[in-house]
């Protein structure tokens, strides 16, 4: 059992779901205390009517912020190789999709995950968690896709299965066999949706626990509607929750996939019309937003006010791949959201904590600081949250304690 005191600002996101997003969805208590114990929060509360007990370890917040340890809610960590190839042909002239068109792109990284055993990749992703949860974030969801063929995938996803041993950051699976068509099926895509539908793939993936959520890049050089369908519903059948890449380069109805199937989020949304919004919203599906991807292919983001207006919880992402975002800092993510898509301090908490941890179904165990609640919490060097977005690409965290265990300490 451990108490931090002093603790100038605790920051507590209030609303999962809210009708409109704004300052009022964090609430926050002035010099306070938290108490943590068996790893869960005990009490908070005013730091003046706090009462010690004997034999209770004490950390001095030094008059600073504490928030929820934060949620990426979607990234590609295991990945091998490099493509600072197509960042410098995308500079040049050359965009995301006509690399991919031309066999590059995701392909390249397909290559050299092949290639990779599963230690490999254990042993190139640990440092880039390790990276993030000097960043302040607790908790990652990390999709294969990268596989794609039986070994390969399961290789991924047993490679996340080991990284929760190693290393403090908890791991949250997506199984994201349609990411692109690999190619030895050019010209027979039907054969390959067959094997990442199938009992050997797919039933697998459910029956062993290797992923709690099945993903689809819908996009015209990757899935089709249809066929997006198709892999979602049969994943429903194993037992796997949809999620989806939806209306990210081209507009041809993803989000609306996303509401029909009961997707727990759809994400990326650059290119959501009005239908797409109202079609997430009466299905209740969570919107996450990817600002560090169109920030680093250069192109626009996606209308984060329009759809926080029409009352979608949003929540924000590094989608950390060697691709379309070769971003690993979450509060950097933040920043971009608040000064490139018009989100608040207090709206982009939000999205990285509370409406994270709903777009992983994960919401009443983390995001919040609440009694009962999972003890994942970020003591930061400043004393407000609107500083950390501020410090654009300066790393404000000081402590990160997971499960009530202090995992990092920069002091
Ligand atoms: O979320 N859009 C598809 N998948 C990833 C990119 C993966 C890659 O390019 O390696 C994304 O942007
Ligand atoms: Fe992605």
């Amino acid at each position: 059992m451990f108490t931090i005191r002093n603790i100038g600002q605790l920051v507590l996101p209030t609303a999962v779901s809210p009708p409109m997003l704004n300052d009022a969805v964090v609430t926050v208590v002035d010099q306070a205390y938290v108490t943590m114990d068996g790893g869960a929060i005990r009490s908070f509360g005013s730091d003046a009517e706090y009462e010690g007990a004997p034999g209770v370890e004490v950390i001095d917040a030094q008059g600073n912020c504490v928030i929820p340890g934060l949620i990426d809610c979607h990234t590609h960590t295991v990945f091998a190789g490099s493509r600072e190839d197509d960042f410098v042909k995308r500079i040049q002239g050359t965009s995301y999709a006509q690399i991919a068109e031309q066999g590059g792109g995701i392909k390249t990284t397909v290559k050299a995950v092949r290639e990779a055993g599963i230690d490999e990749l254990v042993a190139l992703a640990l440092p880039r968690l390790n990276r993030m949860l000097a960043n302040g974030v607790t908790t990652v969801e990390i999709k294969s896709g990268y596989g794609l063929s039986v070994e390969d995938e399961i290789k991924m996803l047993q490679a996340v299965k080991k990284l929760r041993d190693v290393q403090p950051i908890e791991l949250v699976a997506t199984y994201l066999g349609a990411h692109t068509v690999p190619h030895e099926y050019t010209g027979r895509r039907e054969a390959y949706i067959d094997l990442v539908c199938s009992d050997e793939l797919m039933g697998r993936v459910a029956r062993e626990g290797l992923a709690e959520f099945c993903d689809v890049f819908t996009e015209k050089t990757a899935f089709t509607v249809e066929e997006s369908r198709r892999i979602l519903l049969k994943a429903k059948e194993f037992g796997l929750t949809p999620k989806m890449h939806a209306d990210q380069i081209t507009q041809i109805g993803a989000s609306r996939l996303a509401a029909e199937v009961g997707a727990v989020s759809a994400d990326h949304l650059e290119t959501i019309d009005d239908g797409g919004i109202a079609a997430m919203k009466d299905a209740g599906v969570v919107a996450v937003l990817l600002p560090g991807c169109s920030f680093f292919l250069g192109v626009d983001q996606a209308p984060a006010r329009r759809i926080m207006d029409a009352g979608l919880p949003v929540a924000l992402a590094t989608d950390y791949n060697p691709g379309s975002a070769m971003v690993e800092s979450l509060p950097l993510v933040m920043s971009m959201a608040c000064t490139q898509m018009h989100m608040t301090p207090a709206e982009a908490l939000v999205a990285t904590t509370a409406n994270a941890a709903a777009a992983i179904n994960r919401q009443d165990r983390i995001g919040t600081i609440k009694e009962g609640m999972q003890a994942d919490l970020v003591i930061l060097d400043v004393d407000n949250y609107n500083e950390l977005p501020y410090h654009t690409g300066r790393n404000c965290v000081r402590t990160v304690i997971k499960r009530g265990r202090i995992v990092r300490n920069r002091d």
